[in-house]
């Protein structure tokens, strides 16, 4: 933003289960005010698909955690690169979103995952979209925005991401993944999807993604007015 200066990183965060409108939102609310956009699904999707081609079952081992600390994992800008490999086209189809939620239960995934997901939070600020990231990843964040809506709408608008994209899929096979997915990532003990305690919740059923994400600006910018003036109010 176009305003937003603290030496500090701005942190805001976005959960929400499968199909809430959370990476669009995010994505925008980023682009508007010119922090950086963090989609943490993409590193669980990437993770994923890297253990699922080397046939390793979504089971926890000291194997698996040896492996994934010597995995090689980048994120650069929209990019994510598994051992050097730019796999970002290849992690949203209908066979890894079957999968993801088995992989990202796993502690060891979680705990390859932290660190490389703070370390993105640099001044001016970050926007990120997840499923932990108020509870687990950035429990002091500045803003805590849950977002959800009605399940058929959600498998709807997965369903036609699907669709536009060529991938053979039907609706009642998107409501299938998006319910198991709520299931496996609510269910999960660690790091379960819950509304972080803090969290406006905003219901996006009906609602066009543009207005979702006016709304996710203004309260942007209201919490960042506020926390300016607290800590103007702090140095006197
Ligand atoms: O957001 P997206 O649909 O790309 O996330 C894919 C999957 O990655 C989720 O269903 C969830 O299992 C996992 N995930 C997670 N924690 C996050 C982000 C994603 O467990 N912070």
């Amino acid at each position: 933003m176009n305003g937003f200066r603290r030496k500090k990183a701005f942190v805001v965060t976005i959960d929400g289960p499968a199909g809430s409108g959370k990476s669009t939102v995010a994505k925008r609310a980023a682009l508007e005010t010119g922090l950086r956009y963090l989609d943490t699904g993409k590193l669980y999707r990437a993770i994923a698909l890297y253990l699922s081609r080397q046939s390793i079952p979504p089971v926890e081992s000291e194997n698996l955690k040896g492996i994934l600390s010597r995995l090689s994992l980048k994120l650069e800008d929209d990019v994510v690169l598994v051992c050097g490999q730019d796999v970002t086209n290849e992690i949203h189809t209908p066979a890894i979103d079957s999968i993801v939620s088995l992989y990202a239960a796993l502690p060891s995934v979680r705990e390859r995952l932290l660190d490389l997901q703070r370390m993105q939070a640099e001044a001016p600020g970050l926007v990120a979209d997840g499923r932990d990231m108020g509870s687990v990843v950035f429990p002091d964040a500045d803003l805590k925005i849950y977002l959800t809506a009605d399940s058929r709408e959600r498998a709807r608008r997965r369903y036609l991401e699907q669709s536009a994209k060529g991938d053979e899929i039907s609706m009642e096979k998107a409501l299938s993944i998006v319910l198991s997915r709520d299931e496996t990532d609510s269910r999960r003990t660690i790091a379960p999807l819950v509304i972080p305690e803090g969290a406006v919740v905003l219901d996006t059923t009906g609602v066009p993604p543009e207005e979702v994400t006016d709304e996710v600006v203004r309260l942007m910018k209201e919490t960042y007015r506020r926390k300016s003036e607290e800590d103007l109010a702090d140095v006197r």
